[in-house]
């Protein structure tokens, strides 16, 4: 009887160090034109680039972290990126998230580290002691969007989560009806002023 092999459109694998290069230039591939993250990430900074690369570096080696890509078939570099950080007891409420494992440079706006402070506050409100993997970054490469890998890395994402028994919660700028859509939980009860930003959770998968 013949074997049939399916192959995943869209593979998703964990970001190796050479991996890192793309993973500098993601940001402004898959957010530009967008006001908020080019004021808080300036596209231009040679700073902030060198910044990402000491970050993607030192995540890369942390078991707290998973860092999912995928890769174009053709040229093999970053196409998307979902950046997974788990909090688990005890050291739940020290853990900042990925862009607090290196210090800010210069030319990152003061505006981040008020999102960062609000995340911080929203998900110890939220999640209190429960274990969770906040997603800090997904952008997919403008050329790639509508593709479907949004989708994959989320799907993935939800399955490493249910392999840890634990919850996802993030904090979107521009895309709360997406996660929803992709059955990614419940936005909390709380008043946003942008009606597009605001908190997805999602459970941990129960049993
Ligand atoms: C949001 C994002 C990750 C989706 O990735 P993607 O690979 O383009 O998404 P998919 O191909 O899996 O899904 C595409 C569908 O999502 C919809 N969609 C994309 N962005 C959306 C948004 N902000 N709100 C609602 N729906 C959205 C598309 O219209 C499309 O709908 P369709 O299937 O009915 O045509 C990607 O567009 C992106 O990187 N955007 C900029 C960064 C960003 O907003 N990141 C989100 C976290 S803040």
């Amino acid at each position: 009887m013949p074997t049939t092999t399916t192959t995943d459109p869209i593979p998703i694998r964990q970001a190796t160090p050479s991996d890192i290069p793309s993973l500098t230039t993601i940001i402004p591939c898959a957010y530009n034109p967008d006001a908020f993250l080019n004021k808080i990430f300036p596209p231009e900074s040679v700073a902030i680039r060198d910044w990402w690369t000491q970050v993607y570096s030192k995540a890369i080696g942390l078991p707290s972290y998973r860092i999912l890509v995928a890769v174009s078939s053709t040229a093999n570099e970053v196409i998307g990126v979902l950046t997974l950080h788990l909090h688990r007891p005890p050291e739940f409420g020290e853990q900042g998230g990925l862009c607090t494992l290196v210090p800010l440079t210069a030319d990152h706006h003061e505006a981040l580290k008020d999102a960062l402070v609000e995340q911080a506050r929203d998900r110890a409100t939220l999640m209190r002691q429960e274990p969770n993997f906040q997603v800090d970054l997904l952008g997919v490469d403008r050329a790639f969007q509508g593709r479907g890998v949004g989708r994959r890395l989320v799907q993935r994402a939800c399955e490493v989560a249910d392999q840890e028994g634990a919850a996802v919660f993030l904090q979107t700028t521009k895309a709360r009806e997406w996660y929803l859509g992709l059955g990614m939980g419940f936005v909390p009860d709380k008043t946003y002023e942008d009606i597009a930003g605001g908190v997805v959770v999602r459970p941990a998968a129960s049993g």
